[in-house]
């Protein structure tokens, strides 16, 4: 290594730095990870995790081998040889990147810069992100980019809930604002990633990030649409879907559900669009995408509905399986299962809900708790709608004790029980 940099820091201690903070601990780096939240804070300082796929010996052995320490402290930034940053970048109430959290992290790195730092944003953001916004505000310094200082971008390829790849194994894009910062980062990001992807330019590894996601957004609210084609056709889509995928080559299988959640897979597209307009562009696949995912509770509402014979669901008591944006994890951000849940209410349905994920939720500013698999158990419901995949859902409780389920994910291949079942994207009612 051309610096010896023994010594990182992670600002943004959430679903992606605290990952990556760990990683870099358990291979031997003393970890800073900064963040501003006083409850993080006090579970990590306890040697816990509050991230489900980081069990808490993981925290626990780092901060016992004095190789993670967590604080609010932005001094702290000055013992750091490389920084990254791992903050969220949402969208403001336009649906125009909110850049907010990522300038003051900037302005907080500016102030604790020191010559040989390197700087790495890992949050997702439209191309030119680096290079215009982050760029300026660091050299507000004093310091040069690229020769006192080495700022870069590499996004975050992280995917919580997701057992198969650990976070090292998945190959790491790495760009730098210049060819010395690409390779200082490169350098670095080798001894801990088993693979890293080297391009030429940060607004190309900006853009791949957004790529990918958008490649996501679009198929997923692409198959949705198949879903509800097939569905009025009487044609089966999970049928048709596992057909065509015996095609070994040119078809990616993506599956229908309730729409796309989280973070991520509809904010990103959301950023690119709006980078687009400022070359008098317009992406005509995100605008359809955004309007076929935002149909998608209210399509299944209005399947549930159908599926009752009833003109509303007033006093209808309704129970969602999964409320996490996806199977396995416990994160609710942008989850299509709360609009399904306020749009239920709206009816006059009764809902509850069950997640072993998730133990509260708000909706409509009331505060929900996840329903006990013995409350499920006691026959209750007139309807149930599997919203999420996950692998540990009660379904044979489900399917003994709800008269009618609404499978969104065919969740139910291969169980049977006493309910009647109709799944997303095939009106034949039956479990297989
Ligand atoms: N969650 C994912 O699966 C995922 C995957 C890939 C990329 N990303 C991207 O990574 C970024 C972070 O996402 P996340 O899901 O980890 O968000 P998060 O909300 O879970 O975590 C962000 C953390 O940053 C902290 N923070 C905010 N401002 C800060 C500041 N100025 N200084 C220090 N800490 C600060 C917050 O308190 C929070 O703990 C986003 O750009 C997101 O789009 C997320």
């Amino acid at each position: 290594m051309r610096t010896n940099r023994r010594t990182v820091a992670v600002v943004g201690l959430g679903y992606v730095g605290l990952p990556l903070a760990i990683l870099f601990a358990g291979k031997g780096y003393k970890v800073i990870g900064i963040d501003l939240d006083d409850r993080k804070l006090e579970v990590l300082a306890e040697g816990r995790s509050y991230i489900k796929d980081i069990p808490d010996e993981r925290v626990k052995r780092a901060v016992e081998k004095q190789k993670f320490t967590s604080t609010k402290d932005m001094g702290r930034l000055r013992d750091a040889d490389a920084v990254m940053i791992c903050v969220p970048t949402p969208l403001d109430q336009n649906h125009e990147p909110d850049l907010t959290y990522l300038m003051q992290a900037a302005v907080s790195i500016r102030d604790h810069l020191h010559p040989g730092q390197m700087i790495v944003l890992e949050s997702s953001t439209y191309p030119g992100t680096t290079r215009e916004v982050l760029k300026p505000m660091l050299e507000q310094s004093g310091l040069v980019v690229g020769s006192d200082i080495f700022v870069g971008y590499s996004p975050e390829r992280v995917d919580p809930g997701n057992r198969s790849y650990p976070l090292e194994g998945i190959p790491k894009v790495i760009s730098g604002i210049t060819e010395e910062c690409a390779t200082v980062i490169e350098e670095l990001y080798k001894t801990v990633f088993q693979n890293v992807v080297r391009v030429s330019s940060t607004d190309a590894a900006e853009m791949t990030k957004l790529l990918e996601n958008t490649y996501r957004f679009v198929n997923i609210s692409f198959i949705n649409e198949m879903a509800q084609l097939c569905s009025s056709m009487g044609i089966d889509v999970w049928e048709v879907i596992e057909a065509a995928r015996s095609k070994p080559f040119g078809f990616s299988a993506f599956f229908p559900s309730p729409g796309v959640g989280g973070h991520c897979i509809p904010v990103d597209p959301l950023y690119l669009q709006w980078r687009s307009k400022q070359f008098g562009m317009s992406s005509s696949f995100i605008a359809v995408s955004s309007e076929v995912n935002q149909q998608m509770p209210a399509f299944i509402v209005e399947r549930v509905k159908e599926a009752l014979s009833l003109e509303s669901l007033s006093g209808v008591n309704i129970l969602v399986a999964g409320v996490a944006f996806k199977a396995n994890i416990d994160d609710v951000r942008e989850s299509s299962s709360i609009t399904m849940i306020s749009l239920l209410r709206q009816e006059g349905a009764r809902v509850a809900y069950h997640d072993p994920y998730v133990s509260e939720i708000t909706v409509q500013g009331e505060e929900l708790t996840s329903t006990r698999i013995d409350e499920i158990e006691q026959g209750l419901y007139d309807c149930a709608i599997i919203a999420v995949n996950h692998d540990d859902l009660p379904l044979q409780q489900i399917l003994d004790q709800v008269p009618l389920v609404y499978d969104t994910r065919n969740a139910l291949k291969g169980l049977s029980g006493k309910a009647r079942v109709i799944r997303l994207g095939a009106n034949d009612g039956s479990t297989d």
